[in-house]
């Protein structure tokens, strides 16, 4: 018995004859899209949805960055929230990674880099010629792609940052501070008995946990995260997520990631960056649910990217 309804068999016939099968309405935006996601026209400067919030920990504006000739960030605005965890994504290339150096001026150090624009943290401006890069990087700390723990012991990696900053006047100060860190990084239980044992001899997903710690040991304001996850199997990945919750309670987050499943569990607000421009910012469920740029649209649903 021939259970297909109708219209689909009728579809079906026309198919096998070679026939010109027209496009339901429902499918026609989703096929004139696929076709072309890279042809839409970005307008510079403009960014769909909500890329600003009141009473911002991060005010950026009108951001510009260049590598040599090559324009990687074009005119970009965007507020980070306080307590906010906000996740980048957007194609490899399209310039999460650098925009996200510029919040604690890790650009400086790529000779080639131009930044311009308005960076503001708390109402001041990151980049005045008097301002202290160190201290700027004590409160915002960064956590790369890559776990990179110093050669040292799991201690003296921790008690890095807060002897460099004189955050302890005893030893006993240091050790509360580096176990405070373990602990809020949920790496104590493992980590206690072996405090003195090399750091590189820790797991990946240890390694990660303990580069973590080592951002908060000097109690920093935002945490900056470059796809903290992409090296680590599903386990410690689960676990850094809900450190990421944990710590979005008491710090403000921006994590680049390349998991949509990712942004989706950890982030507050969306940011989807395409060829260096800021092309939709709004919160996560938004940006997942009914995105309103056909490239987010594009990029969410697998079309490219
Ligand atoms: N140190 C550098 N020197 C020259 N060009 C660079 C440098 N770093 C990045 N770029 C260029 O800037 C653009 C944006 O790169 P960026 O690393 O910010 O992208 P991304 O979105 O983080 O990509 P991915 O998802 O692959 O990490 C690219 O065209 C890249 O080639
Ligand atoms: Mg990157």
């Amino acid at each position: 018995m021939n259970t297909m309804s109708p219209s689909i068999s009728a579809e079906a016939d026309m198919q096998s004859k070679g026939a010109a099968v027209p496009v339901p309405e429902h499918k026609r935006k989703d096929t004139l899209m696929e076709d072309k996601p890279e042809d839409t026209v970005i307008e510079e400067g403009k960014t769909v949805g909500k890329p600003f919030t009141d009473n911002p920990k991060f005010k950026l504006r009108n951001v510009d960055v260049s590598y040599g000739a090559d324009r990687a960030i074009k005119n970009i605005s965007l507020d980070i929230g306080r307590n906010e965890v906000i996740a980048f994504i957007g194609p490899s290339g399209c310039g999460k990674s650098t925009f996200l150096r510029c919040l604690n001026r890790m650009n400086d150090s790529i000779e080639i880099c131009r930044v311009k624009g308005s960076f503001e943290l708390d109402g001041q401006n990151i980049y005045e010629s008097k301002r202290d890069v160190v201290e700027l990087r004590a409160r915002v700390g960064m956590v790369f792609q890559k776990p990179n723990p110093f050669p040292k012991s799991i201690y003296d990696n921790v008690a890095y940052g807060p002897r460099i900053h004189g955050l302890a006047n005893r030893k006993s100060e240091l050790d509360d501070i580096v176990e405070n860190s373990l602990r809020k990084a949920g790496l104590w239980n493992e980590a206690k008995d072996r405090l003195d044992a090399m750091a590189t001899g820790m797991s990946g997903g240890q390694q990660q946990r303990l580069c973590i710690a080592r951002a908060i040991a000097v109690s920093p304001e935002v945490i900056l995260m470059d796809e903290p996850c992409s090296a680590l199997d599903p386990i410690a990945t689960a676990r850094v997520e809900e450190l990421i919750a944990e710590m979005s309670e008491s710090y403000t987050i921006v994590i680049v990631t390349h998991s949509m499943q990712q942004a989706a569990r950890v982030s507050n607000r969306t940011a989807y960056f395409h060829m260096g421009h800021l092309v939709e910012v709004n919160k996560t469920d938004t940006v997942f649910t009914s995105p309103q740029h056909p490239l987010t649209e594009s990029y969410i649903t697998g079309r490219f990217g």
